[in-house]
């Protein structure tokens, strides 16, 4: 069979469903391929990278006849004139809002595939380009944000003076929310970041991201992966959740999204307006009713106080190259899934949930909407969180931290005991000794658990200052004295325990060093 990848022609479109990468896969499946002059120029893949790849440059009509066509908007009335009847077309549709497109594509007797309605379960992740898109959406979300805001996303201290780094606040945090805050991390802001569903709390958490919970008794634990409609004491909490933090945010980047619903709104008129001159907020939802009062879709809005509004809704197509890339390796993954005799012969499985829930039209029927399926995005149960988790979790550190304050508040008073029952010639060493363990708290405390690496464990070697350390205790002892006398005796204890615990720390270190270096080493487990 013979692939088609023709030149998109939505305006402002630079993407393309096949690169030179994808074409000599899709010919190792068995399938010819012909490509649209100039197709891949706006994307950076010249016709001699795809003649290159194997596939043969041809023009519209041609391309237009092959058995399947790929692509990445939905055809237009001209474009399915040139499709031949039993062809196959790949392409986003937008199925639930496009009843018409679907008819037409079924009355030519297409075969249609949509992209977009890839169901969400993890067999499927690979051919999800609603995950790859937005995923590229959420990062240049960030790229847009920082072109329009007038200072650094990082903080620095310079002869000029200091600068504060940049407070990043992402709502939603689904897959954009999730690419936007690791963006916006690595360039160095202050990140926060809220959700309804009360279970991301624990990625956006491990992203290096503060999740503010909102204090509402319906913060939702999804059971599919998805959001529900806000409930009215939901929205009111998060109204004043978002009042309070608007007033602190440079950036704001939403991405709240409840599926075949218009977008949730979020940010109101006067929550924009008390924003600070300068800020800038994207918001990825503009083109589906908008989370934020005053956004147009493809727009940029400065309000009258000098917020500016971001509205694109092309934030993907922003990054050609890599997204044609990963749209046209998802289209390969397809490909490779309905190809099983690697034969060059398109053979659909209805039966399976990827194929079933991705066909629109067949055999001159719509078969959109598939049956139900029940999708796994739902969290395990292991790391199901209740809805109070966050709450729960705040208490819990505020626990620990007790708890480390009382601990704490024993060393002292038991240093104080030592200090003074001890002889006038030890009470150098304890200063020396209680100074340690203040510094080494705060210095070992302060290691980000990202650390906690190989590095750490040899780090643990450190100890050996330890070892030093107990064998002059040992120098102290009274020699006049027998090594029952209590003090002599507790110098003994201490020095010995000294020594056995930092031996385990140096040779330990090394130990766990050792069995994580191996765990790289190929051939070993
Ligand atoms: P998603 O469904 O994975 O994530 C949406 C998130 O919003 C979910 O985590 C959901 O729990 C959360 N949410 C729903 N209602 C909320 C509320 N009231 N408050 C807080 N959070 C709420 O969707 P994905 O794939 O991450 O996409 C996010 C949005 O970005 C969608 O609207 C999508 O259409 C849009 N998008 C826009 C692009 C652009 O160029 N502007 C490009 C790619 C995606």
């Amino acid at each position: 069979m013979r692939i088609g990848i023709p030149h998109e022609t939505k305006k402002g479109e630079a993407r393309v469903a096949g690169t030179p990468k994808t074409v000599t896969q899709l010919i190792k499946l068995g399938y010819t391929v012909c490509v649209e002059a100039g197709a891949g120029s706006s994307s950076s893949f010249p016709d001699k990278d795809y003649i290159s790849a194997g596939a043969e440059i041809a023009d519209r009509e041609t391309v237009w006849d092959s058995d399947i066509v790929t692509k990445i908007n939905a055809p237009s009335d001209e474009e399915i004139d040139m499709l031949h009847e039993g062809a196959t077309l790949i392409s986003m549709l937008d199925a639930p809002r496009a009843p018409q497109l679907l008819q037409k594509l079924a009355d030519k007797g297409i075969d249609a595939l949509a992209m977009d309605a890839v169901p969400r379960i993890s067999r499927a992740q690979s051919l999800d380009v609603i995950s790859s898109m937005a995923n590229i959406g959420g990062y240049r979300a960030v790229i847009e944000a920082s072109n329009l805001f007038g200072s650094f996303f990082t903080g620095q201290v310079t002869a000029a003076g200091k600068v504060p780094p940049a407070k990043v606040f992402v709502s939603g945090t689904g897959v954009a929310g999730l690419a936007a805050i690791g963006t916006a991390r690595s360039l160095g802001a202050i990140v926060r970041a809220t959700d309804i569903r009360a279970e991301t709390a624990e990625q956006v958490e491990s992203m290096g991201a503060e999740f503010v919970a909102v204090a509402s008794a319906d913060q939702q634990l999804s059971s599919d992966g998805y959001a529900k409609e806000a409930t009215e004491d939901y929205a009111a909490a998060a109204a004043r959740m978002y009042t309070e933090q608007c007033k602190e945010m440079d950036i704001i980047i939403t991405t709240a999204q409840i599926p075949g619903r218009a977008a949730p709104r979020l940010l109101t008129e006067e929550m924009v307006a008390s924003m600070k001159p300068g800020s800038v907020i994207v918001d990825m939802a503009a083109s589906s009713g908008g989370n934020v009062a005053g956004s147009v879709a493809d727009q940029v809005v400065v309000t009258d106080n000098g917020v500016k509004i971001i509205g694109y809704t092309d934030l993907p197509g922003r990054l050609p190259t890599q997204a044609s890339q990963m749209f046209a390796t998802n289209i390969l993954n397809l490909l490779k899934l309905v190809t099983p005799a690697k034969d060059g012969q398109l053979t659909l499985d209805t039966e399976d949930v990827v194929q079933r829930g991705m066909l629109v039209s067949r055999e001159h029927q719509v078969t959109w909407p598939p049956p139900e399926i029940s999708v796994s995005a739902a969290p395990a149960a292991a790391a199901a969180t209740s809805p109070q988790a966050p709450v729960e979790k705040k208490e819990k550190k505020r626990l620990d931290r007790r708890v480390l304050y009382v601990g704490a508040g024993l060393l002292a008073a038991l240093f104080m005991v030592l200090f003074f029952i001890s002889p006038e010639s030890l009470l150098g060493h304890f200063m020396v000794l209680m100074l340690s363990v203040v510094i080494g708290f705060y210095v070992i405390g302060n290691v980000s658990h990202s650390l906690h690496t190989p590095l750490m464990s040899v780090t643990n070697a450190i100890s050996g200052i330890i070892v030093v350390g107990c064998l002059n205790g040992l120098q102290l002892l009274n020699r006049d004295l027998p090594l029952t006398d209590p003090i002599n005796l507790a110098i003994s204890i201490i020095s010995i325990a000294g020594i056995g615990l930092a031996s385990i720390n140096v040779f330990g270190g090394f130990t766990v060093t050792q069995r994580m270096l191996n765990m790289f080493r190929k051939g070993q487990k």
